[in-house]
């Protein structure tokens, strides 16, 4: 079984390692455009040795945030804004990829932060929110029911901003299916009351996720990895199942998606069984019956823990969130309480006499590749 500090290859593209950035909302953008903020969020943990980075949710038209400081990938200022970010992380010999998201009924909220809960009004900056049926999320304004056409226009939304990506210099994409946003609404009977053929069924449910993906994937370079984030599980017994989800997972491999970062909750509040480690079985369930590789998440940021995960076949990679933002040198850390060698020789600034693919090869983080320069 490979370690969490071995490589992954995945089409065209080997990621130093399987310790992974997961995706997290920053809720400090302006009309959707990274800043200075997103730029040492992501470039703190580039130099702190994560094999890839996942943006926060980006949403692919402006209705899709989930909060109105989200950030975006609907125009050429967001590809210049976030051009600099993905040129930044490459210079550090790291890699960074874009989730790409629509936020549904739980679009237009308030940031954690703010003194407001729930749905933001017109009148602060909010808007009306979309979903597959009129039905509310707990607590949010009641969304309008999309029309048949207008879901059949959501997979260009997100092809479009999967080109925007590329321009943007981003080496993976992910599209955002899980934690109860538009295409986890569509999925779940929790959210999606729908009697045309995305409804009913659950390959009918699922019908708007494959569309997506085939969107993404015909826009996406071949040698470029498409990841989706699936919540394997609404946690009720009238949601879905991680059985379902994984089925779903299976059709999704024959559609070009090359790992499952499995997640699960969201669609609709539930009683949720958090301990360390508690989502990994999903995850092994969907490496089972997809046979795709996946990442598992959630309260796994003890380094042994981690190891455990992708040495027992549980699963591929392991992604990282709040423990990257109480450490954002957390593979740095992990690497060394386990005898992993990695650390070695920081180097402010990218030069010319560094051969990246090189020192890639290695296995190493060129920032801290042993005697790839002086
Ligand atoms: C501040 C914050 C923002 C998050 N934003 C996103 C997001 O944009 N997209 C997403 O899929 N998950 C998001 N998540 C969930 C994380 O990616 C991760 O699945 C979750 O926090 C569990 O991992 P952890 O125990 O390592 O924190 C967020 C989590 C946090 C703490």
């Amino acid at each position: 079984m490979p370690s969490l500090f071995d490589p992954l290859t995945l089409r065209g593209t080997t990621f130093v390692n399987r310790a992974w950035l997961a995706p997290m909302c920053q809720y400090s953008a302006q009309d959707g455009t990274p800043d200075d903020w997103h730029l040492v969020h992501l470039g703190a943990r580039a130099t702190g040795g994560f094999g890839l980075l996942l943006t926060e949710a980006t949403a692919v038209v402006p209705e899709g945030r989930i909060s109105p400081q989200d950030t975006g990938l609907w125009n050429d200022e967001h590809v210049a804004a976030w051009r600099r970010i993905t040129d930044f992380v490459h210079a550090r010999g790291a890699l960074v990829g874009v989730q790409l998201a629509h936020a549904g009924r739980k679009a237009s909220t308030y940031r954690p932060f703010s003194a407001g809960h729930g749905t933001v009004p017109v009148d602060e900056g909010g808007w009306a929110t979309v979903g597959p049926s009129a039905s509310a999320f707990p607590g949010y304004a009641a969304p309008r029911a999309l029309t048949r056409d207008e879901v059949a226009a959501v997979p260009e939304q997100f092809a479009a901003a999967t080109r925007r990506a590329l321009e943007a210099g981003f080496d993976v994409v992910e599209v955002h299916a899980a934690h109860g946003y538009l295409l986890h609404q569509f999925l779940t009977p929790l959210a999606n009351e729908r009697d045309d053929e995305y409804g009913g069924s659950l390959e009918n449910r699922a019908r708007l996720t494959v569309e997506t993906v085939d969107a993404v994937r015909a826009a996406w370079p071949q040698d470029r990895p498409l990841l989706v984030r699936l919540s394997a599980t609404d946690w009720r017994p009238d949601g879905l199942s991680t059985a379902d989800v994984a089925a779903v997972a299976r059709e999704l491999a024959g559609h070009g998606v090359d790992l499952v970062d499995v997640s699960t909750g969201g669609a609709a509040p539930a009683e949720i069984p958090v301990a360390p480690g508690y989502q990994v079985p999903a995850a092994r369930e969907v490496r089972e019956t997809s046979g795709l590789p996946v990442s598992a998440v959630g309260l796994l940021d003890d380094p042994h823990r981690a190891a455990r995960v992708v040495r027992d076949g549980d699963a591929d990679v392991v992604m990282v969130a709040r423990g990257a933002l109480r450490d954002p040198m957390w593979p740095l850390r992990a690497a060394h309480e386990l005898g992993v060698d990695l650390v070695t020789q920081p180097v402010a600034e990218p030069s010319a006499d560094v051969d990246l693919a090189a020192v890639r090869a290695t296995g190493y983080q060129p920032q801290y590749a042993r005697g790839a320069w002086r």
